[in-house]
């Protein structure tokens, strides 16, 4: 009696701790692929850039909840098909709410606080020091950021003495940027910060939200290391290049094995691939059941489920959607080709 009122440190709970990630937008940069594949989903280095960028979230999320609009039902079935190590929760919207809306939409799923990402973002951050710096400094939220040369088509910050966000300014021409510091697109939020967020419409979190909300203390996290936003095809295979130069073996190796293929590492190779007589890499992923004749050449790339490659074909920097055939001998340069068409 009295006794066993501390409970050893061994058995106590953990917080509830989310990762909300946004990955409801139309991806139209990535278009044609994106008419069939949402953005996430794109396999670079073996697997969707949305499993590269969970994989962001420190070992403390155990729950990730994903903020779906765009193609929801894709997610879903990828999802069910190839589990996550942790357990993620869809929540659809049934028209595009932005990025605060989108956010505002998953309310209920929130933990105090939570961590936020956009899906489309791989980077070599260790984001537990968001976690520390929010227990030590206090405030509404902590974001990341990084230095680039070119700030204008991201959020851009200025902080104060104290680290924190002085000014912030979404997507500002390149001349008027305040800095180079760009939001990487992962930070860490009191609860309380969805409460400033208008409901039932379409919202730019980084827009019409963030700039109102630096008064309340929002900390600034610079980081120095790699970092992509895999928004356009040319970022897109960067970010491949990167995720494969730092490769996550704790956590999932792809195959590189086609047999008969001259194969050049890093390469990953999707289930049910054939090359025999073709060369492959360096820096590329198949999806499953692609094709490749005799002679062709495939090297800084990513050909998506079901693509046939005709022999003696070369394909370099290029996306290639699902089930596209490229003919004999064709070459592929820095293109970006889908089979599907535009709704409508
Ligand atoms: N649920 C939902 N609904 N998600 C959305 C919506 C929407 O209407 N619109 C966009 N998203 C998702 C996208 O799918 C993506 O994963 C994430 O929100 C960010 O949207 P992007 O369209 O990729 O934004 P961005 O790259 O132009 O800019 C954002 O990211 C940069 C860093 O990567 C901003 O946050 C910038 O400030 C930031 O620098
Ligand atoms: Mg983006």
């Amino acid at each position: 009696m009295g006794l066993g009122a501390d409970v050893p440190s061994g058995e106590r709970e953990e917080p509830d701790v989310a990762g909300i990630v946004l990955v409801g937008g139309l991806g139209t940069r990535l278009r044609p692929i994106t008419y069939s594949v949402p953005k996430q989903l794109i396999p670079v280095a073996g697997q969707p850039i949305l499993y590269h960028a969970m994989d962001l979230l420190p070992p403390r999320v155990r729950r990730i909840v994903l903020a779906c609009g765009y193609k929801a039902e894709a997610f879903r079935a990828y999802l069910a098909a190839h589990p996550y190590r942790r357990p993620v929760t869809l929540v659809p919207e049934s028209t595009p709410l932005g990025t605060g809306g989108g956010l505002k939409n998953v309310a209920a799923e929130a933990s105090d606080p939570f961590f936020l990402l956009n899906g489309d973002v791989i980077a070599g951050f260790d984001l537990e020091e968001l976690w520390e710096l929010l227990q030590e400094e206090g405030g509404l939220g902590a974001m990341s950021f990084l230095e680039v040369e070119d700030p204008s088509p991201y959020g851009v910050a200025t902080f104060d003495g104290q680290g924190r966000v002085q000014r912030f300014v979404e997507k500002p021409p390149r001349e008027s940027a305040p800095s180079r510091w760009i939001n990487a697109g992962a930070s860490l939020w009191r609860r309380e910060v969805l409460g400033e967020i208008p409901g039932g419409r379409e919202v730019s979190f980084e827009k019409e939200v963030l700039p109102g909300l630096l008064p309340r203390g929002i900390l600034g996290k610079c980081y120095r290391a790699w970092w992509e936003d895999a928004g356009t095809p040319e970022r897109l295979l960067h970010a491949q290049r990167l995720l494969f130069d730092h490769p996550r073996t704790d956590r999932f190796t792809p195959s590189a094995r086609l047999p008969g293929a001259r194969v050049v590492p890093p390469v990953a190779v999707g289930r049910g691939c054939a090359g025999e007589g073709a060369t492959v890499g360096r820096y590329v992923t198949l999806g499953e059941g692609v094709r490749l004749g005799a002679g062709s050449q495939v090297e800084d790339s990513v050909l998506l489920d079901g693509v046939t490659v005709g022999e003696g074909a070369r394909i370099v920097r290029s996306l290639v959607g699902p089930g596209y055939a490229v003919p004999p001998g064709a070459v592929v340069e820095g293109a970006c080709l889908a089979r599907v068409d535009p709704p409508g």
